[in-house]
């Protein structure tokens, strides 16, 4: 077979210089932080790949559509513009802009939940869930089980189990489930997509049942590449097709544009009905601002337009993926235990498998993503037990089976050599690994704690 390499479709036309810093200042610095990534300054950090949330670069496009913000209070030409793309691209009738995504949750949750309701879901995720369960509802995650086996090489491991669905449905009756809360590639789960075929199975099936289907769209663009790579019949299909397509099989959708759609801060909530849309333009005002403006301004609406329409562009999605294929192959390649399949926006490393010596309730994420950054400078993100939180009715922690660390990849920031440093680091790590001591959590928030709770080594 020739060789046929992929390469990113842009170049470089402004660089932000980076800083680096010696092993006595990266201790220094993480003992500061509480051995919690979340809490080191940026300016400690060489390769930054805590999220790649907000922290892409945008195009020079994107740049010049800053210059055209209209900072009207109401009616902003902006709101306009951005909702002409949403209507093109995604296909819902309705928009409303909120700062970012978990602006959109919490009027979504708002307008669907009542106390008492359960929200079956593919995976949980942080913010998402947080906000169902504050407008009184019970999450159920029904993703198949081959998404808790880190080496299960299922193609869509974001699927939804439908049998699970059918058992809460029975169990609670359908009047109690508003929605089925779907994320296209499932972040908790490693950045694992959700097959075309199993949207439309559940899609059928909730539809008999007069139960919603809400999208959680923060990564659907990422999606559709490995329905287009993976799936029987879209080999041909677009991008931008697969992406319409999606959601024309939803009735409306959360989305944080600081992932897929290329800027640094936005989001929406979009949805199809006109009653739901009325009470939920009514709610955006109280929390975000007025519903043509919903906490941005006109210049990050025009940003997020532009970002929208290059994001479905199948040569960017391409790079996009190569680049987090191209360090996946190379971990394989030492055989430092990941998620396999890999996903959408990231690396996701087991730490279960890389720290076997240490418990779960001694954060063995947490420790390794605080050792990645000693060694090397490179930021990392706990995704596990500590992610996980507290089960409100018990008290005790969340057990997640997957205990991960992910690397994630801020989209067209990086290259291929910061990937090569990368791997190395890891390895490095990898081959100390027996030396590395679980931690203790001396502080611990209420909401969210992984962001901003406090360890000691043991
Ligand atoms: N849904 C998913 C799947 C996400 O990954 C995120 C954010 C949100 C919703 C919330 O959006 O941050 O704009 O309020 N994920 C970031 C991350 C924070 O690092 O994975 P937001």
């Amino acid at each position: 077979m020739p060789k046929h390499s992929w390469a990113e479709p842009f170049k470089i036309k402004m660089v932000e210089l980076l800083k680096m810093t010696t092993p006595q200042q990266r201790k220094k610095a993480l003992q500061q932080a509480g051995y919690n990534t979340f809490l080191l300054k940026s300016e400690d950090v060489y390769i930054d790949l805590l999220t790649d949330s907000g922290t892409s670069a945008m195009s020079d496009q994107q740049w010049a559509g800053m210059m055209l913000g209209d900072e009207a209070y109401a009616g902003s030409k902006n709101f306009y513009r951005l909702e002409e793309v949403v209507k093109k691209y995604y296909g819902f009738k309705h928009l409303i802009p909120t700062h970012q995504g978990r602006g959109a949750e919490n009027i979504l949750s708002q307008i669907m939940i009542k106390k008492g309701d359960v929200v079956p879901g593919n995976m949980y995720f942080t913010t998402t869930r947080l906000h169902q369960e504050l407008a009184g509802a019970t999450f159920y995650d029904v993703i198949i089980d081959e998404a808790h086996d880190s080496s299960n090489l299922h193609p869509f491991k974001g699927n939804i189990d439908i049998n699970k669905l059918d058992k809460l449905v029975k169990k609670f009756g359908a009047n109690k489930i508003p929605y089925v809360c779907v994320a296209t590639t499932v972040n908790m789960a490693g950045g694992q997509p959700i097959s075309m075929a199993n949207i439309k199975e559940l899609r059928k099936y909730t539809a008999k049942l007069g139960i919603k289907v809400m999208l959680d769209m923060t990564r659907i663009a990422e999606n559709a590449y490995f329905i287009q790579q993976r799936e029987e019949g879209y080999k041909r299909k677009s991008i931008a097709t697969i992406v319409k397509e999606i959601c024309s099989l939803t009735d409306g959708a959360t989305f944080s544009g600081k992932k897929d759609a290329l800027v640094n801060i936005g989001g929406f909530l979009a949805l199809n009905d006109d009653k739901k849309f009325e009470e939920a333009s009514n709610l955006v005002v109280v929390y975000e601002g007025l519903h043509t403006y919903g906490g941005l301004a006109g210049r990050d609406m025009e940003a997020m337009a532009t970002g929208i329409i290059e994001s479905v562009n199948d040569d960017h999605i391409r790079a996009r993926i190569g680049q987090v294929l191209y360090l996946g192959d190379k971990l394989n390649e030492m055989n430092i235990p990941i998620v396999n399949p890999v996903g959408g926006h990231g690396i996701f490393i087991d730490a279960k498998k890389f720290l076997p010596h240490l418990k779960q309730t001694q954060f063995p994420a947490q420790a390794l993503a605080a050792e990645i950054y000693e060694d090397s400078g490179v930021r990392t993100m706990e995704r596990g037990i500590v992610s996980a939180g507290r089960n409100k009715k018990t008290g005790d922690h969340y057990y997640p089976e997957l205990e991960l660390v992910r690397l994630t990849i801020p989209r067209r920031v990086y290259t291929q050599a910061h990937m090569d440093v990368i791997s190395e680091s890891i390895e490095r790590v990898y081959k100390n690994r027996e030396k590395i001591k679980g931690l203790e959590m001396i502080y611990e928030p209420t909401y969210l704690r992984f962001f901003q709770a406090r360890f000691k080594k043991r």
